[in-house]
């Protein structure tokens, strides 16, 4: 068990690859507080069809531990809740995952402010927030950890003004708060997955996703286990002189192209 007596807090964790993370973590013994917006989870029209029961009941079903905590990651006193909340009940935050995102590629003139600012909202101040509130618990830590959700879309043009700028900023405040939380002994990474089978997907065509396939050297795509195993190792002690990088887990997508 590599993350035992650890607790976890994975947000956006209902669903997807927020889901197999908090799984992957649970079956190596850390605690998880399950958080998203909704615990029900997502089901896509071409992926997670069939899945209906909660990422807590999973974990309970394998003999974990968890619990779910209800937070909109848009919402100030919503974060600060969540991480209250944690310490209230469990006293220590181990490993934070930030991976609760929204997604449209849509260009400059069909964004609207509101939509960019919603986006953002979520997918960028929402990262940093939960940072700022849970660091000061994250620095008591011995084997403090942050894993931010970032996308391959970080390092391209291609996935919109909204999406992709909101990836790029999520590597960098990894790389900013790897620095911070260096002279406490914790690590920061940002993993930036290709793309994986999750509901989130269902905006594309399905001549979309065959594209994209074809653009994967690996010819698949990713399935939210690829991510949660790479979130795992992030988080054990194996990767515990690790910090500031952004792990690509894309079946080898940005490979051909001159930035990773
Ligand atoms: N699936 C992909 O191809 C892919 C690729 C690169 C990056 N990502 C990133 O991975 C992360 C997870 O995406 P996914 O594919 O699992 O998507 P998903 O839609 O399956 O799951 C996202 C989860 O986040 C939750 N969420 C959405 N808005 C929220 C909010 N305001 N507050 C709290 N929770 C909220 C949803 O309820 C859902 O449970 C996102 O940050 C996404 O940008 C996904």
């Amino acid at each position: 068990m590599r993350l035992k007596d650890r607790l976890a807090i994975v947000t956006g964790g209902s669903s997807g690859i927020g889901r197999a993370i908090a799984i992957a973590l649970s079956n190596e013994g850390a605690y998880v507080v399950v958080s998203d917006i909704d615990q029900a989870p997502k089901r896509g029209k071409y992926h997670e069809k069939n899945t209906t029961t909660s990422t807590v009941d999973e974990i309970s079903k394998s003999g974990g531990q968890g619990t779910f905590i209800q937070c909109d990651m848009s919402d100030e006193n919503g974060i600060r809740n969540l991480i209250g909340k944690t310490i209230q009940e469990h006293d220590r935050i181990d490993i934070l995952v930030n991976n609760a995102g929204i997604c449209f590629t849509s260009d400059s003139q069909e964004t609207t402010t509101e939509a960019f600012d919603n986006l953002v909202g979520i997918n960028l101040r929402g990262v940093f927030l939960a940072t700022k509130y849970a660091v000061p618990h994250i620095k008591k830590s011995e084997t403090g950890r942050i894993i931010n959700i970032a996308s391959v879309h970080a390092f391209n043009g291609g996935g919109g003004p909204a999406y992709a700028a909101s990836k790029a900023g999520v590597v960098n405040l990894t790389k900013d708060t790897a620095l911070e939380l260096a002279p406490h002994g914790g690590t920061v990474n940002a993993i930036c997955p290709g793309y994986i089978e999750t509901a989130i997907q269902d905006d594309l065509t399905e001549q979309d996703i065959q594209e994209s396939i074809e653009k994967t050297p690996l010819p698949r795509l990713g399935l939210p286990k690829d991510i949660g195993l790479a979130a795992l190792f992030l988080a054990s002690d194996d990767a515990e002189w690790i910090t500031g990088i952004s792990l690509v887990v894309d079946g080898g997508m940005l490979a051909p192209l001159p930035v990773a």
